[in-house]
Formats: C-alpha cells, structure tokens, sequence
C-alpha cells in the first residue's frame, strides 16, 4: 500500500472505504432527454471507479422532475429510472468503489422547459436571466420533503451504499437556508432555524426511510462568497451542527457565490482554496468532513495530517484523468493530465447546443468507450509539424500505438501558444500541459526537434508515411496607416518578454488576449486602454470566466472602449472614432496589437497535390482553443 493518510481505509458510516479520495457530485449531461441512465453514463463512471477514488458520488439527479435544473440530467423521481440506476452502481461497485448518488431539486433553478412545469422557490425571487419562480406551498414543502425521500429509496433499491442530500450551490434547499433567496416570513423564514427547518425535515425523513442501510450525509456551502446577505461560516457551521443532530452521517462543505474560490480561475494551485471554510465546519461537528476544491492529492495528505477534513473530494482533476488515484498511489505524478482549471467543463453545462461536458484537456471525457487508444496494426513513421498542443496530442496518442514519431518544432522550445497563454495573470495554471505533454513524449521516445523549422523540402526528404500539420497561426496584422510603426507591438511578443512597452499603452483587440494582454501590463503599473470595435469585450471568454476577467480588468483601472472604429496610429498614439462618431486621439507611446490570428497554412499549400499523407488540426485549420487542439490531436493520432 502506498504511504499516507490519503490511502487508508476509512469507515464512513456503514461504507468501508478504500482510501480517503472522493469523487464529488458532477453533473455531466450525459443522461437521455429524459433523465435515464445512457451507455455513455455507465462508461464515465465505471473510468472513474477503476481509476482508484473510493467512493464515486454520481452528479446531481433530480428527485422531482420540477427540480430539473440541465437538459440530460439524471433522474431518480419514479421507478423507471431503476434499471438504469442500478446498472450504474453495478459498473462503480465491479472496481471496489462505493457508490453515493447525490439527491437534487433545483428549485428556482429548475427550467420549464425541460420539466414542463413552474419552477418552485421559497420566495418569488429569479435568479439572473431565470425564470420568476413561484412560493412555494406549505403543501409543498411537505411533497419536496417527501420526494427526497422517496428518492432515497430507490436509489436503495438501485442497490446505493449512500445518499447525498445537495443543501449547496443555491438549488432549493440552499434557497431556503440562505436569507439571500428567502423572505419568507413563515415558519421556513426568517430566523437561521426557520431556514434550516427545510433541510432538517429532509434529512429526518431520508434517515427514515433509509437509515437503517444507506450512509446518509449532506452537501452544503461553507460560505456564500460575493453574496449580499448570503451565508455566512457562522451560518454554515450552526447548519452543520444542526444537521448532525438531525442525525447525518458526514458533511460534505463546498462555497457558493460570485466571488466563491472554487469556481474562479485564481492562480493559487492546488492547495484548497476553501479549506478554512471547510475546516471552520470541521471544527463545529464531530462526524466525518469531506472538503473539496482545487485540492490535488499532496495537498489533500496534508490537510488529512492537520486533521481539517477526513476526506478529500477531488472533481475536476477526475473529469481530466480519471486514473489520478491510481497514478499518485504508483508515484507516476508525471503520468496526470493536469486539470488547466478552465472551465470549460462548467460552461458546457448552461451551453444549449452542447450534449455533455467536454474537457479541454482529455478528449476521451464522455467518449471513454470509442477513445480506447488500440496499437498500431502497422507502425509507421510519422513527421509532426507543429509542438502546440494540437501537435503534441497527436504525437503522445500515435507513439502509444507504437508508431515512430518524429516532431518538428521551430521554436526553441514545444508548447505554441501555450506558453504565451500561460504568461497572463491567472494563467499559470495552463503552465502544467505543457510540461506533461513534453514529459510523456519523452517517454515514449518521440524524437522532439525544437529549432528545426519544418518545409516541403526536408518534409519531402524524410520521406514519412504520414504527415501532420499542427502549424499553429500567424499574428493577424490590420491594414491600419501607421500599423508598421516603430511603437507598434505584438501582444505574444509583450508577453513573452520579447519586446518592452511605455508606460501608456493602447491595445488593439478586445478578445482574449487583447484582455489578458492588457491585464498584464495594468499590473506592471501600466496605463492601459483596450479598444475593439465589436460591440462587448471579450465576448469569446467562456461564460464561467468572462465577468471574472472583466471585473478585474476595471478594478484595475483599465480603460474599456469597445464599439469604435480604428482610423490610424501615429507617434502620438491611436486615432479612433468613437461609438458617438467623435474623432479622438488615444495618447499612447506604444500599441500593442492583439488583433487576432490567420492559419498557418503555408506548409500545406506547399505540400498540397503530393503523394504523402497529410492531416492538418488545431489552430492551423482554424484558430480556436486548447480543447479542439487536444481533440483533434486525439482523433488523428488514434485514427492514423
Ligand atoms: C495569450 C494567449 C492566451 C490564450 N489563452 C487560451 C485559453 O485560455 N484557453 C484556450 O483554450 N486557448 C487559449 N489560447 C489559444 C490556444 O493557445 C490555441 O488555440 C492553441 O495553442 C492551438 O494549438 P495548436 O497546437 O493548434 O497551435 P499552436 O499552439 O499555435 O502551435 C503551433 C506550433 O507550430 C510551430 N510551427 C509552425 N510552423 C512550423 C514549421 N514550419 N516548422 C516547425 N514548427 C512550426 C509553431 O512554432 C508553434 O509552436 C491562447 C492563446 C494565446 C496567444
Ligand atoms: C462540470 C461540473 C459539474 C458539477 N456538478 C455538481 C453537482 O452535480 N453537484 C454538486 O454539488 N457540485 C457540482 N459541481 C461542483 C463539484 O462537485 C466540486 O465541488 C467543484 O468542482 C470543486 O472541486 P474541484 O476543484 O476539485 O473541481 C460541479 C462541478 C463541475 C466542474
Ligand atoms: S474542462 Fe478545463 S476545468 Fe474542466 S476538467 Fe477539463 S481542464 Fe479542468
């Protein structure tokens, strides 16, 4: 057995566990429209249970269908969910995983128009952009209760060793706990007890319905972070104390709120960004304390040593490897796909065209039964061009199969623009791609030739079997007067150290980098102006992250023009006109472009019309992100 807290046995309740590693709650969408378990559920989940955690908490499943809260969200509200459900915790127990399935109502979270019935609230209040809720009844209140109940057993009938009931995240039973979405001024508002009252009625009767043989525990915010009003550590450790009487068997502490460390993008890594929330409630109760976020597995042993928390949730770092457990028990650290803390998992569950959350990292979420990576039936010789992420995906996946591959990267060093992206406050977290995907090529004997600029010549000389393009982009320069200047700079170029800026400076673009850009010099103590002529910035930036970014921007004291026209640059800075139609000068002694980015297509149109097998993928098809980078690295080298 490796050594440390983190891989002992646990008794939590009436589970054994096998260690102290708990996949939390996550809802992935990869229910059917209707909430059934799907093929694509069971395999997700049964990657997570081999990959070691102990016990794997299926996401948040609706125990009523007025609390859907996702399209393809799982359901647990009639017994026609039963044969799905119990396949599942088949597939989670065949790995020596316990199975928990966390119990949901969204309440004024719920939508409609996936449940076709009114949302329900403690109080009339929306959330932002959501459908106006309807108080909930007193009679109701008595049904919400009863269905988690009812709930619970099925999900013993499935054959469940726990339940988690979700009093977290602002869904309905959070509603009423927090004074923030309730105003109620019956016996279910008002006072903290009044507040409670709900969640106490829930775990009363979960515990009799099924207390007799399921480990019964709840889900609740430490604290609500940017919420006026909201709850407070005192609140949350007064709810837990209170749940415990009520006779729960642990509580499992997360954060809520705008402003809540867990869900922001902060550069601290890895080390618990909640944990003195979760350790205030740790300190309130005397049962077992799962603590969660952004906690890797080294820090999760120490916090175990310090005795904050008995268990260790870790969410999304398993979304991106699932074998994490299993990896750090064998000493393969170097072996994880590092979680780049993006957020793009969380958009993907608002995104109506998305079926299911992608990772920008691991291709193979949500697809684990068709990206089995299988050998080679013929080992080729493979040329890469490109050590951007797209090019290096490919290379890792071709040399498993046990091709021989050869990598041309120009600079002098692999990443692309990772190592750019990685430059920006808050991005040091991209940082650890590029070193695990360096790492894995070397170990897997992929000849990487930084330096070596790649054309039809050496290509054609090489003579591989097949070729892959993952060239990347080229700066995209506008055809501005003055655009050629001597105060005029690329943003990959500021960011890289390669070019200094003055101290007041102008960024074309109010993309991502055009704002990342900008940050980066505001914190140099920079005067910074951003200027786009598209109607938002950084209306790309995934929804997780956007207001994030932008808040800091103007807290910052960056000035924010989009909506303008670009007329031309000048040694006195840029001339713009303005949304109103004003001519103005926007005094500055360097501009930095960040106006976009073109194909890299050269080396295809050269090699176009030969005989040898090209691909081309990333960024040189199309700029976009690290995840169709990764995607598309995945595919090719799977597919060749
Ligand atoms: C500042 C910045 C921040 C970003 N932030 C994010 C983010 O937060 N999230 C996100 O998803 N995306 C982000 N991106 C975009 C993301 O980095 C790209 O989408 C991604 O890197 C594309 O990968 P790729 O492998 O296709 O191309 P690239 O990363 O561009 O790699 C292409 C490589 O090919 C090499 N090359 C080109 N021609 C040749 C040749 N002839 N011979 C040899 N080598 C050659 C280049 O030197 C380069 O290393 C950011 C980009 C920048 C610049
Ligand atoms: C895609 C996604 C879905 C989530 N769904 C749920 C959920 O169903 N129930 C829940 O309580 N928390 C949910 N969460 C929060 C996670 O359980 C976890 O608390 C959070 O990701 C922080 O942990 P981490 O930093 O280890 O990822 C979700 C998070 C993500 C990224
Ligand atoms: S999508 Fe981004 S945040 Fe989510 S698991 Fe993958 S790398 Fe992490």
């Amino acid at each position: 057995m490796p050594k440390g807290l983190l891989w002992e046995p646990f008794q939590l309740g009436k589970m054994e566990l096998r260690n102290r590693i708990v996949m939390p709650p996550m809802v992935t969408r990869y229910g059917n429209d209707d909430g059934k378990v799907t093929e694509r559920t069971l395999n997700y989940y049964e990657a997570r249970a081999r990959g070691g955690a102990s016990l794997i908490i299926v996401e948040a499943t609706f125990v009523h269908k007025q609390g859907q809260a996702f399209a393809n969200q799982l359901g647990i509200c009639d017994a026609d969910f039963l044969p799905g459900l119990s396949r599942l915790v088949e597939v989670i127990h065949r790995h020596g995983a316990k199975a928990a399935i966390q119990l949901h109502h969204g309440g004024r979270t719920a939508r409609s128009v996936l449940s076709g019935l009114p949302p329900i609230a403690p109080s009339p209040l929306p959330i932002p952009d959501g459908e106006m809720p309807r108080e909930i009844t007193g009679k109701e209140i008595g049904d919400a209760v009863a269905s988690f109940a009812n709930a619970a057993i099925r999900a013993r009938q499935a054959g469940f060793d726990g339940v988690e009931i979700h009093g977290a995240h602002g869904y309905l039973i959070d509603q009423f706990l927090s004074a923030a979405s309730n105003q109620r001024r019956d016996d279910y508002g008002g006072s903290l007890p009044n507040r409670q009252r709900f969640l106490l009625e829930v775990i009363k009767a979960v515990k009799e319905a099924v207390g007799n043989d399921l480990t019964v525990w709840c889900r609740i915010n430490g604290r609500e972070y940017g919420v006026e009003n909201g709850t407070s550590p005192e609140d949350a450790q007064d709810t837990a104390r209170q749940a415990q009487a009520a006779g729960i068997d642990a509580i499992h502490v997360s954060g809520y709120g705008p402003a809540a460390p867990n869900n922001l993008t902060t550069p601290k890594f890895a080390t618990g960004v909640i944990m003195e929330v979760v350790e205030g409630v740790k300190q309130a109760v005397t049962v077992p304390v799962i603590g969660v976020g952004r906690i890797s597995p080294q820090a999760g042993e120490k916090i175990l040593e310090t005795g904050r928390a008995d268990l260790i949730a870790i969410g999304k770092a398993l979304l991106a490897d699932p074998d994490l457990p299993e990896k750090t028990a064998a000493d393969r650290e170097e072996d994880i796909t590092p979680c780049i803390v993006c957020n793009g998992c969380r958009d993907d569950l608002r995104l109506p065209d998305v079926v299911g959350i992608r990772c920008s990292v691991n291709a193979a979420l949500g697809r684990e039964a068709e990206s089995r990576i299988i050998p080679a039936g013929k080992p080729k010789n493979v040329l890469i061009v490109g050590g951007g992420p797209a090019g290096m995906e490919a290379a890792r996946v071709a040399a498993v199969r046990g091709h021989r591959v050869t990598l041309y990267e120009k600079d002098t060093r692999p990443g692309g623009q990772l190592v750019q992206a990685a430059i920006p406050p808050h991005k040091d977290r991209i940082a650890p791609l590029v070193s695990y995907l360096e790492t894995q090529l070397k170990k897997l004997g992929v000849e990487i030739m930084t330096s070596t600029e790649a054309t039809a010549n050496t290509i054609n000389q090489a003579r591989p079997d097949v070729v892959i393009l993952a060239t990347g982009v080229s700066p995209f320069v506008p055809g501005m007067p003055g655009v050629t200047g001597a105060n005029v700079v690329q943003a990959g170029d500021v960011l890289e150290g390669k070019v200094t800026t003055g101290d007041r400076v102008v960024v074309i673009g109010g993309a991502l980098v055009g704002c990342e850009t900008a940050e980066f010099l505001a914190d140099q103590g920079k005067k910074v102006t951003v200027t786009r002529r598209g109607p938002e910035m950084a209306a790309e930036v995934g929804l997780s992250n956007r207001d994030f970014l932008l808040k800091r921007l103007v807290a910052k004291g960056i000035t924010l023009l989009p909506g303008i026209k670009y007329h031309e640059i000048t040694p006195q800075g840029l001339v713009i006109i303005t949304a109103e139609g004003e001519t103005k000068t926007i005094a500055a002694d360097t501009i930095v472009l960040a106006a976009g980015a073109v194909p890299e297509s050269t080396l295809y149109e050269a090699l176009a019309g030969g005989t040898t097998e090209i691909h081309c993928i990333g960024d040189c098809v199309k700029p976009r992100t690290i995840r169709d980078a990764i995607a598309e690295g995945f595919r090719i080298g799977a597919q060749i």
